[in-house]
């Protein structure tokens, strides 16, 4: 950058260029390009010790646990996979075997002095349910400097302290998915993270320097290149040892290093936050890293907030309000419904919550189309959820406040009708009524979150909206953001900075907003007859803009930006469509307002 001499309108420039300059491939790919799912079809179900148990993580402590998701019917319901977090590893040998910690899992101490995780993993299967084991990408892990003073860390010399997968792939995995049979692994990135030079445990000699290639809430200083290269070659070698596809991958980087431009690739499901807390604010804060992201997950591929808190803390059974508050918001946004309560204390009450079977259905339903915010205003907000069956949302009432607090939203929001009526749904009460008037109005106590399932008629006959199947959608190129700016690149019914879809003045309830130099790709999968759509800027750098429609590879429509119009295109036939918007204004939003194909 040239010397400016006025240093603070100096940073005032600099926060408004692109991050990066658009290496963008703005080249249609002809094809929806993530890979065909084969496993997590909807958001993953099961338990993990972590927020109960930390690194004291029996084996008798998961086994009660597990006899008790079968016990309490709620493995019947879809909770399965039963996971171990950090804490089971002692060390591993010179030949790079990893050792387990026996004194913790007894079952894994073999007759000639070796350890293994399976006869563990047998006791599993042999209840019908799913094992998940833990790991992390770099040589170290979390507990060992989260958790410095557990009494479960792994011992020996640095060397033997080296526990995570970073030399030792293939083997791992072999060991992991070929010897001991999970199916479930998740991968938490400390090591990639908290080794760094000049840590106090790295200093001392007690652990190896390593990177850091994850700067903490630093996108641009982490390498994000770096960490997706290691996590591909990770998923090679599950792949070599597990043919099939048959298993979860669970990436843990907590939202840092781009994860969710590249994990979709990857992984079934990825960290948009931190470690979620017990605590109300934490919850909120988890939920909105991963609500604001309805167009990155899909089936097979899913934002992960982290594990539930219900029956923990401000969710326990002394805050039933809020835990099923919590339990409706993962619900709505199709996160991972990974239990974090020790199963063996937790009362009736939240165990029904866990288990309310309208619920999980919401969260398991077939389309996997993440909910969208269609309101926001103080305390309310409200999601709605296009199930797989047309004319039927899932609606989530919430009131994020300490307030009693009215919500109103009109029916059109839901792209259902007005006159037309509906039947409204309420999950948690259990009751159902007629809805004449044309909007849904309810008044929420402090915390509450009010769940619906509304069956109405579509507004929109042959049509649908793209922002109501967001899970046909992939951010194929994000575009650049401006530095600095945490926004979402694409985003349904909103401006990548959260704000409304406001095109010269006109504001659009539905569409895409995506950064300039970006390209979706939709799969029409040959349903639809015509695509129509208002292309424009939602801000004054994005001039110059082409907008284009491809089908398939090939150009079906074009725009520049002078005058606003709509866009139609011909897509009988079209398996998938893609949009392209392409300008000079790097760094700067637009829309695809109104966004729909016909059939
Ligand atoms: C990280 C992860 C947590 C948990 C701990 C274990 O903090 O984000 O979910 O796995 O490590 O040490």
């Amino acid at each position: 950058m040239r010397f400016h001499p006025n240093p603070t309108l100096a940073l005032a420039i600099a926060a408004l260029l692109p991050c990066t300059a658009p290496a963008a491939d703005l080249q249609p790919s002809g094809r929806f390009s993530l890979p065909t799912p084969t496993t997590a079809l909807t958001p993953p179900m099961g338990w993990n010790p972590w927020n109960a148990f930390r690194t004291e993580v029996t084996e008798a402590k998961i086994l009660a646990v597990a006899d008790r998701l079968v016990a309490s019917g709620l493995a019947r319901r879809g909770y399965r996979y039963v996971n171990v977090d950090d804490g089971w590893w002692l060390r591993r040998r010179a030949d790079g075997r990893i050792e387990v910690r026996t004194s913790m899992f007894p079952s894994a101490a073999m007759a000639d002095g070796s350890t293994s995780l399976r006869p563990f993993v047998e006791r599993l299967h042999a209840a019908g349910l799913k094992a998940g084991l833990y790991t992390d990408i770099g040589r170290n892990a979390c507990s060992q400097i989260w958790d410095a003073k557990s009494p479960n860390l792994p011992a020996g010399t640095r060397a033997e302290r080296e526990i995570g997968s970073h030399d030792f792939q293939a083997q791992d995995m072999r060991l992991i998915f070929g010897e001991w049979k999970f199916d479930y692994l998740k991968v938490d990135a400390c090591g990639l993270a908290d080794y760094v030079p000049a840590k106090a445990a790295v200093k001392s000699g007690q652990y190896r320097a390593f990177g850091p290639y994850i700067v903490r809430g630093d996108a641009e200083r982490s390498d994000s290149a770096k960490v997706e290269a290691l996590y591909a070659s990770l998923k090679q070698a599950i792949d070599a040892a597990r043919p099939g596809g048959d298993y979860v991958l669970s990436i843990c980087s907590w939202g840092e290093a781009r994860v969710a431009d590249w994990a979709k690739q990857l992984g079934n499901t990825w960290r948009t936050s931190p470690d979620i807390r017990a605590s109300w604010k934490s919850m909120l804060a988890n939920f909105d890293s991963a609500a604001s992201r309805p167009l990155y997950a899909g089936p097979g591929r899913w934002n992960d907030p982290d594990i539930l808190q219900v029956g923990n803390g401000e969710f326990d059974a002394q805050h039933l309000v809020q835990a099923r508050a919590h339990m409706s918001m993962w619900a709505i946004i199709g996160a991972p419904l990974i239990l974090g309560m020790d199963l063996t204390t937790a009362p009736q009450s939240v165990i029904d919550i866990a288990g309310n079977p309208e619920v999980i259905a919401i969260n398991q339903d077939a389309a996997g189309n993440q909910g969208v915010t269609v309101l926001r205003e103080s305390d309310a907000q409200v999601v709605v959820k296009s199930l797989a069956q047309r004319g039927v949302k899932a609606v989530a009432l919430i009131n994020r406040g300490a307030g009693q607090l009215s919500v109103s939203v009109p029916l059109a929001r839901l792209n259902l009708k007005p006159g037309a009526g509906a039947n409204v749904h309420d999950v948690w009460s259990g009751a159902t009524r007629r809805l004449a008037a044309e909007r849904i109005a309810a008044t929420l106590q402090p915390y509450e979150t009010m769940l619906l399932v509304v069956k109405g008629s579509p507004a929109l006959e042959n049509s649908i909206f793209l922002s109501e199947m967001p899970a046909r959608i992939n951010v194929a190129e994000a575009g650049a953001l401006p530095s600095g700016k945490r926004w979402v690149a694409a985003q349904a019914n909103a401006a990548p900075s959260g704000a409304p879809l406001n095109i010269g003045g006109k504001v659009y309830d539905n569409g895409l907003g995506v950064m300039v130099n970006s390209r979706l790709e939709v799969r029409l999968d040959r349903e639809f007859r015509r695509f129509l759509v208002m292309p424009g800027a939602l801000d004054a750098g994005a001039t110059g803009v082409r907008y284009r429609v491809f089908g398939d590879g090939r150009l079906l429509a074009e725009a520049g930006s002078a005058r606003a119009a709509e866009l139609v295109a011909d897509v009988s036939g079209v398996q998938t469509l893609e949009l392209v918007a392409e300008g000079p204004g790097s760094g700067s939003a637009v829309a695809w307002a109104d966004a729909r194909v016909e059939r």
